[in-house]
């Protein structure tokens, strides 16, 4: 949740001017020193060459020096071909003053070398191949890397020669200062760097005179630069791309927009209160990827830098200086296409090529550097019923039952901060929850979960525990003068835990063990919020970015990451305090790139309102194809009250995005479904069946992201990359290869127009099995009941169709497979079934059935037939798109079944068949 107390404040003390965001609480561009002197860089100008005679060159990397022609500054370039066609490419300083700062933590180990070979070599350039195809030509001046998927030119490095690194300096003051008193004499790395900036252009008395090199101030804030200006930037551009996507988190459309006429698109992870629509202003995390897209390819590049960063993206226009370079190179035509102009305030170029070319090549390429969402619990995939607050245990179980009462399934029941003592993490109100073991006890009873908050803010109470041993330890997070920093959250006066330290991620972890984090079970599970961090009183609402960090790092160079570090701990909390025996579960607010591995993220306080509703596909797209797969927007809307026309179409959207949690602020009314209108009940309990119905194909497309890193919410172009009509689509989308969604999103919606994608293509309504032609747009009628999904002909959706109170309470329920037949009455799908807790399925407890329908006969094959024992039954067969009635239905054994034909649907269901899911078998259809 927001700082929404502290905006109330300021808001009756000048009532007149409360409006949404604050933006005056966040920087511009324009107030941001090193952002301005970034996007200063003129292009068509770059001083930097390639030192030929530095080169150096292994069977995997080469390495080689760049200069600086105006300031004489070294640069030590290395590259390094990795697995799958993806280039390594790294930037740093020779000799820095101080280490800069390299992201680690984003990658989920250490990349998988592959070979790098020479293939030319002048003096004006050096020619590459790596991985299969891709090859590379690093020009010699000016520096330049273009990077080809066969003789297609896909990505240029510095063609427009924004390539600005600033290295480090002494202070002209400090260094006048130095020469007067020999007694402190530099480094050996100060020696050269000093001496690098000696060079008479590099005029460090003008320097001293631009502001906001050594000291910036924001508000009353300011942000003391001990080392200078650092910032790192250069242009990246897409020949033959149109379209670039990723970089979350922003509330915009999901295809990115020009930002030429106004700021960059910022990724500086803040807790935003009342987000803006359509705009590049920085939310809670920050994921430094991007997709560009051509007609016939695609690629990824990965800025892995944690520091404040943002990314200017231009069209380039035909027959520019540029343009025209590019042609040359590529011998192509003069199309306009994607230029991006990245920059970081600190650490190094760290940036990863991904030459795909498909759309799910290079999400399995990004995903085997940052890592893949494990799948997670069943009951994770359920609904989740959340509010600021649930007062207390009788309010809790009151809820609970009324989901009972009125039939409604859900899995689990969060509590916000105020269930904790005085907001003091790990531990509950006496008086409000004086018994939390017997409340989560009664929850579980009903095969349900509890997840309570833990955030990172520490109450500074020399009464808690955690805080007194935050102390002795020293764990705390440091201001600049190395003294704990204090900063005002939830509690009031609050510290930070310093969780790049992994002495203090391993004491955050040992405190989820079921003895010390007491009235807990293994049925609880974690949310960490405000881990941006949020900081009140701080700078844009978080930490400044001259706070102090393990290893000597400033905050300014790790800020995206912190949250992640947070997420990191608790995880482990989980897994240690099961023996690494369950399947952990945490969401988590701020993320950064690799935060996926982590759990599920969702996209913060949003509003009640139809334009948030309708940002949410956008936002969970862009998160969706930049690695983090598990992620949802509170249904609803967290501020303001829903109508329910609003609260309804939201439900219907919720149970088909995946993270699906109703969640709402503290001054709302009070939203569980029951309290409004039986018609609005009726739809709100039948949106939330529907998605339990469907808990079997999510589960298999998690199981399934986990080995290809391939989404389940997809955008339509990652199954149909050459579809133009795709291509900036925001208001439809797929779940796996199979589902189409098309939500609503606008108030007093009669019809949508639905666009069916794929040739030859048939697309089924799942209700009424209606049947739409691709590809093209049909108006779909859509009444207040009406969620219009779509099932692809040639699939095999498998499902679950008895309503249970809880996802637990299905695991012995039988199965029910959707097949819907294409054009040549051929389908084929999948389902993965296992224990859907435990960790079990990593070494091999789980099975596989094929499903496979050809020819009249639908059979089913079982991988890893055996390694997992189960008792579910299949109960229900539906065969759609079936012209006229078989004659008779028999299995593989001989036996007949019976089945019913509907001839409007032209579908027919099989009842019963009772074939069990670990075995072979068959049915043939006699027509
Ligand atoms: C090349 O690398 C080798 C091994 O790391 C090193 O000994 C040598 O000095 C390097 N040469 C240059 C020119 O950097
Ligand atoms: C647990 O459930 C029982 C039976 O419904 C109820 O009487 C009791 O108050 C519940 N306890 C808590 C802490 O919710
Ligand atoms: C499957 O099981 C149900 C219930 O046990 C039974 O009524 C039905 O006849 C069985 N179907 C077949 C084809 O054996």
């Amino acid at each position: 949740m927001g700082n929404w107390l502290l905006i109330l404040t300021i808001c009756a003390a000048a009532i007149q001017s409360c409006v949404a965001v604050d933006r005056g609480n966040f920087k511009t561009c324009d107030q941001n020193a090193f952002c301005k002197r970034q996007r200063a860089t003129q292009p068509g100008n770059s001083p930097w060459e390639i030192l030929l005679d530095s080169l150096n060159s292994t069977i995997n990397s080469l390495q080689v020096q760049v200069i600086s022609s105006r300031s004489q500054a070294r640069l030590q370039l290395q590259l390094i071909a990795l697995a799958d066609s993806t280039l390594h490419f790294e930037l740093d300083e020779v000799n820095p003053i101080k280490l800069r700062y390299r992201a680690q933590e984003s990658l989920s180990g250490s990349p998988q070398l592959s070979s790098l070979k020479i293939t030319e070599q002048s003096s004006d350039s050096i020619s590459l191949s790596f991985g299969g195809t891709g090859k590379a030509i690093l020009l010699v001046k000016p520096f330049r890397l273009d990077v080809y998927d066969g003789d297609q030119l896909v990505i240029s490095v510095n063609a427009r020669g924004l390539l600005n690194f600033e290295h480090q300096r002494v202070r002209k003051s400090n260094e006048a200062a130095r020469n007067e008193e020999p007694a402190s004499e530099p480094t050996e790395g100060e020696t050269t760097a000093e001496a690098e900036i000696k060079h008479p252009d590099e005029k460090p008395v003008e320097e001293e005179e631009e502001p906001g090199l050594w000291e910036e101030t924001f508000k009353s804030h300011v942000d003391s630069k001990p080392y200078g200006p650092t910032s790192v930037g250069v242009d990246i551009s897409f020949p033959g791309s149109r379209h670039v996507y990723g970089i979350p988190e922003h509330a915009d459309t999901f295809a990115l927009k020009q930002t030429k006429n106004g700021d960059p698109y910022r990724l500086y992870n803040t807790d935003v209160f009342e987000y803006e629509l359509y705009n590049p202003m920085a939310l809670y995390g920050a994921v430094p990827f991007m997709m560009a897209k051509r007609q016939q390819g695609t690629v990824g590049i990965f800025w892995n830098n944690a520091a404040e960063t943002y990314v200017d993206i231009e069209e380039s226009s035909s027959g520019s200086v540029v343009s025209s370079l590019m042609n040359l190179v590529s011998g192509g035509g003069n199309e306009p296409h994607q230029q991006t102009h990245w920059f970081s305030e600190s650490g190094i170029i760290d940036l990863y090529i991904m030459i795909g070319p498909t759309p799910k090549d290079v999400v399995r390429q990004y995903g085997s550097l940052t890592g893949k969402t494990p799948l997670p619990q069943r009951f994770a995939l359920g609904y989740h019923q959340c509010r600021w607050n649930y007062n207390d245990q009788e309010d809790v179980h009151s809820v609970n039952k009324g989901f009972d009462l009125h039939d409604i399934p859900y899995d689990v029941l969060w509590l916000d901060i105020e269930h904790t003592d005085s907001k003091k993490y790990f531990t509950w109100d006496p008086v409000k929850f004086p018994d939390p073991l017997e409340m989560v006890h009664n929850l579980t009873a009903n095969g349900r979960k509890l997840v309570t908050i833990v955030d990172p803010h520490m109450k500074r109470d020399s009464s808690y525990f955690f805080h007194e041993h935050c102390e002795q330890n020293d764990f705390y997070v440091k201001d600049k003068s190395g003294k704990i920093y204090e900063g005002w959250c939830w509690p009031g006066s609050a510290s930070y835990p310093d969780f790049f330290n992994p002495a203090v991620r391993d004491y955050w972890a040992s405190r989820f063990a079921l003895d010390k984090y007491e009235g807990t079970s293994l049925d609880v599970y974690t949310w960490n919020d405000m881990n941006e961090p949020s900081v009140f009183n701080g700078p844009e609402v978080t930490m400044p970015k001259d706070c102090l960090h393990y290893g000597g790092y400033e905050h300014r160079d790790v800020h995206n990451m912190y949250g992640m570090m947070v997420v990191e701990g608790t995880i482990r909390g989980q897994l240690m305090r099961s023996d690494y025996k369950l399947r952990p579960f945490v969401l988590s607010r701020s993320f950064f790139a690799g935060s996926q591995r982590f759990g599920a993220v969702w996209t913060g306080d949003n509003i009640a309102d139809w334009e948030h509703l309708a940002i949410a596909v956008p936002m969970l797209l862009s998160l969706s194809v930049s690695g983090i797969p598990f992620c949802g927007a509170d249904v609803g809307g967290f501020f303001n009250n829903p109508n329910t026309e609003l609260l309804t179409r939201w439900y219907q959207a919720g149970a088909f995005q995946p993270f699906f949690r109703g969640h709402a602020h503290l001054h709302t009314k009070r939203r569980e479904p029951w309290l409004f209108d039986e018609q609005t009940n009726k739809l709100i309990k039948a949106s939330i069946k529907k998605r339990y119905t469907y808990l079997p194909y999510w589960y298999t497309l998690f199981y399934e992201h986990e080995k290809t890193a391939v989404p389940p919410m997809r955008p339509l172009w990652m199954e149909y990359p050459q579809d133009a009509e795709t291509f900036s689509m925001d208001n439809q989308y797929l779940l796996g290869d199979s589902i189409l969604v098309h939500p609503v999103v606008r108030s007093g919606e009669q019809e949508v127009s639905v666009y069916f994608p794929g040739v030859d293509t048939l697309w089924y309504e799942i209700e009424t099995y209606k049947v739409y032609e691709a590809p093209g747009y049909q108006t779909i009628p859509v009444a207040i009941e009406k969620i219009p999904i779509f099932q692809r002909g040639g699939t095999i959706v498998p499902k679950k169709e008895r309503a249970r109170r809880a996802s637990s309470l299905m695991t012995k329920d039988p199965y029910t497979f959707i097949v819907t037949l294409d054009k040549q009455g051929k389908a084929q799908g999948r389902l993965y079934i296992d224990d859907g807790q435990s960790l079990e399925y990593q070494k091999g407890s789980y099975i596989i059935l094929e499903l496979n329908m050809e020819g009249h006969t639908l059979s089913s094959k079982v991988t890893n037939q055996g390694a997992f024992e189960t008792p579910e039954l299949i109960e229900k067969i539906v065969i759609v798109g079936l012209s006229r009635a078989p004659s008779s239905i028999a299995d593989n054994t001989g036996r007949i079944l019976e089945y019913r034909y509907d001839a409007t649907s032209q579908s027919l269901v099989l009842r019963k068949p009772n074939f069990s899911v670990s075995n072979e078998w068959s049915v043939n259809l006699k027509m």
